[in-house]
């Protein structure tokens, strides 16, 4: 079947579009729409066209698939410019998303309606290139300055009704898209044409303006090079004629879209769109969700409980005692409260998160749960004790679950009744905003155990990765690693300011000794004393010295830093110095390149080490571990992704 479609009503030409799932602009749909605009020209019957879309959405941009080859005619530019020099006005009806070159192709439009559902948006930032038909150099024409450089450089999308008061849209209609766009139509052709786009004068910035801009943008984007060019793009547009900014915009997107930026981000687009849906379940059915339990309503409970609300799932949250109850359930209110005062969430949004919630203390309200999470204390007997409950008081067919850190899940469930239904889910904190879940099913896991974790995962909008199980399943195994490379850097007399400088200078957020400073040394240490109790072989870290010390992070007013009482930027400590002063060798400097280059290797060896051991899936899901719940650079890949390039 064709994947451009033309039906005609009167004078006014449908063309719809068809191309699933999503309509991304392939070479066939190109074409498709090029020879629809000759045809149409061709025909003294039609007035105007209705470009459509049939399927969940209107056109979601370039076939990303299509990046890694040399492009094809015709070229999305030549398309939107030769839709916008049609001589019979078409009019984009829009429903789903518009994005990229969705949206272009929009803009070439002379009229774009939407569906009030709908959103419109310029991602391209997301994928390591700016817009390559137009969206920066017709924007600016549409919106104005300081909205096309928002839309252009966030590729965040934007809803119709607002897109409709920026200038994007012409009007919003709400039920039937094609009968409004008919309507519009109808009214449209009644006065006259505006100007294309492209022949709209080109707004003109305040001055100051683009160096405020490229100072912000600079700083939020770190070493990631999309954005910055986006802008560059944008202001040619202000300040060069149409056709000569659109040629510096194809250069900087042809440029970009050969990056490994660019590639590290579209493998990434990729490998989140597979977790949530792994081909080796392919076939399995998830069980149904409809009301979840909690146990526990600390920290992670807590959050557990506030991801599961958000998702619209009835929550039962048991505690140990009558106390502990109230303190989790105000664990739980302040994370609504805090949604409240930053706009997230409406003051009545809140409360109804909120009544979504049966606190309890007695397992027996659990009779008719059909999953349980448990993220009481990280220890084996209280998780035992736990899951005898609920091997007593759950429906034997009900997931129970373990948010377990570093405790082995199979002992975890040893004795419990209908094994098949127990499994891991790792959450990560705070578990209401982090998008990790590492899924760990044991021996025993049933695969629709498996497949339901998945399907939690996926109600929840998280990016679901399975583990093996092993010490730290994938994520805090790799994380053990690179802060043990980095106390290895230390010993060899590398400055902690330095190393810390290096990783952020790299892309995260924080280098690992602020993190640790941020997070408590505590948790990993208590850990290590807990192994050398039971008689292992763990090595002393520095971490151990400065724990023993005193020393636990921000929440002692030290750790690997000093910190000024009431702040949290960490000063190089004298105290630190002559305490690790016997255990490092002074004098090495390395480069924060060389720094970031050895942390990195050394989390991508650990990658293989566990990918050897079957522990993780593929060094794409890896690489998801370290994006989503350890901040690792989106745009680098990953550490798997980057140390094979
Ligand atoms: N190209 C190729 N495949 C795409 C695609 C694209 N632009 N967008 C989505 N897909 C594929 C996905 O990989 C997925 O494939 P799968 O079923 O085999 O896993 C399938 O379409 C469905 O995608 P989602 O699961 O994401 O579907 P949703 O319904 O949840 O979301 C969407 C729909 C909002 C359109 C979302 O897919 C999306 O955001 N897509 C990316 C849009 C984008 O970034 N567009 C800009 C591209 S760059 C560009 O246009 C350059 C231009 O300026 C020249
Ligand atoms: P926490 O100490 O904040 O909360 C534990 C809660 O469990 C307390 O509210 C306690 O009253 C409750 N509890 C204890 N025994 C109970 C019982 N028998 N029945 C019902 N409730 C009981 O601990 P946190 O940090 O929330 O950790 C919980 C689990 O999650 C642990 O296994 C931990 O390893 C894991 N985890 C923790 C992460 C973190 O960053 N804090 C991250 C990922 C997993």
């Amino acid at each position: 079947m064709s994947v451009v479609t033309i039906t005609r009503m009167g004078a006014i030409a449908i063309v719809t579009v068809d191309n699933p799932p999503v309509n991304a602009l392939g070479l066939a749909l190109r074409q498709g729409l090029w020879e629809a605009v000759d045809t149409l020209d061709a025909d003294p019957d039609i007035a105007a066209a209705i470009l459509i879309c049939a399927g969940r959405t209107f056109i979601a941009g370039a076939d990303v698939t299509e990046f890694g080859k040399p492009p094809v005619a015709p070229h999305l530019p030549d398309l939107v410019a030769h839709i916008e020099a049609a001589a019979k006005p078409w009019i984009a009806a829009i429903h789903g998303s518009a994005l990229g070159g969705g949206l272009e192709i929009a803009m070439g439009c002379r009229f774009r309606v939407a569906l009030d559902t709908a959103m419109l948006g310029l991602p391209e930032v997301t994928l390591g290139i700016i817009p390559g038909a137009g969206g920066t150099v017709r924007t600016p024409r549409l919106v104005g300055v300081a909205a096309a450089v928002d839309l252009v450089t966030s590729g965040r999308p934007v809803q119709a009704v607002k897109a409709r008061a920026m200038g994007l849209l012409d009007a919003v209609v709400t039920g039937d898209l094609r009968a409004g766009a008919l309507d519009f139509a109808s009214a449209a052709l009644n006065q006259p044409l505006p100007l294309p786009v492209s022949a709209r004068p080109a707004p003109v910035a305040d001055p100051g303006f683009w160096a405020d801009q490229e100072a912000a943008i600079a700083k939020r984007a770190k070493g990631e090079m999309a954005p910055l060019r986006a802008l560059a793009a944008i202001r040619k547009a202000t300040e060069l004629p149409f056709a000569e900014a659109m040629a510096f915009e194809r250069e900087g997107f042809l440029a970009l879209r050969g990056s490994d930026q660019a590639a590290a981000l579209r493998a990434v687009f990729f490998a989140e769109r597979a977790a949530p849906r792994p081909a080796h379940l392919k076939d399995v059915s998830a069980l149904p969700l409809r009301r979840v339990g909690v146990i526990g309503g600390g920290t992670m409970g807590a959050g557990i409980a506030a991801a599961l609300r958000d998702a619209g799932l009835p929550v039962v949250l048991v505690e140990r005692d009558a106390l502990a109850l109230e303190r989790g359930l105000d664990n739980l209110k302040a994370i609504f409260d805090g949604g409240v005062k930053r706009g997230k969430l409406a003051p009545e949004q809140a409360v109804a998160r909120m009544n979504g919630v049966t606190g309890t203390t007695d397992y027996a309200d659990l009779a008719d749960i059909d999953l349980v999470i448990e993220a009481v204390f990280e220890t084996i007997e209280v998780k035992r004790a736990v899951f005898a409950d609920l091997g007593r008081s759950c429906r034997p067919d009900a997931v129970l679950a373990t948010n377990t850190s570093y405790l082995d899940p199979r002992l975890i469930a040893e004795g419990l009744p209908h094994p098949g239904r127990f499994i891991g889910l790792h959450f990560f904190s705070p578990a209401n905003v982090m998008k990790l879940l590492e899924i760990v099913p044991t021996p025993d896991t049933a695969p629709e155990t498996l497949a339901t974790g998945f399907a939690l995962g996926r109600a929840l909008g998280k990016v679901p990765v399975q583990a093996g199980i092993c010490e730290g399943f994938i994520g805090n195994r790799i994380l053990k690693r690179y802060r043990a490379a980095a106390e290895t850097l230390v010993r060899q007399g590398v400055a902690i300011a330095d190393i810390d400088a290096a990783m952020r200078q790299y892309g995260f957020a924080m280098g690992p000794f602020e993190a640790q400073d941020l997070g408590g040394l505590d948790i990993a240490f208590l850990q290590r004393e807990g192994a050398r109790l039971a008689g292992q072989q763990v090595a002393e870290t520095l971490g151990d010295i400065l724990v023993r010390a005193g020393r636990k992070g921000q929440k002692t007013g030290g750790g690997w830093y000093d910190y000024t009482p009431g702040e949290r930027r960490p000063q190089p400590s004298a105290e630190v110095a002559a305490l690790l002063a016997g255990a490092i060798s002074p004098g090495a400097e390395l480069e924060p390149a060389e720094i970031a280059a050895r942390l990195v290797a050394e989390m991508a060896a650990e990658g293989t080490a566990i990918l050897s051991e079957g522990v993780a899936r593929s060094p794409a899901d890896i690489d998801l571990v370290e994006i989503h719940g350890y901040g690792f650079p989106r745009w680098r890949g990953g550490p798997m992704f980057a140390s094979h390039r």
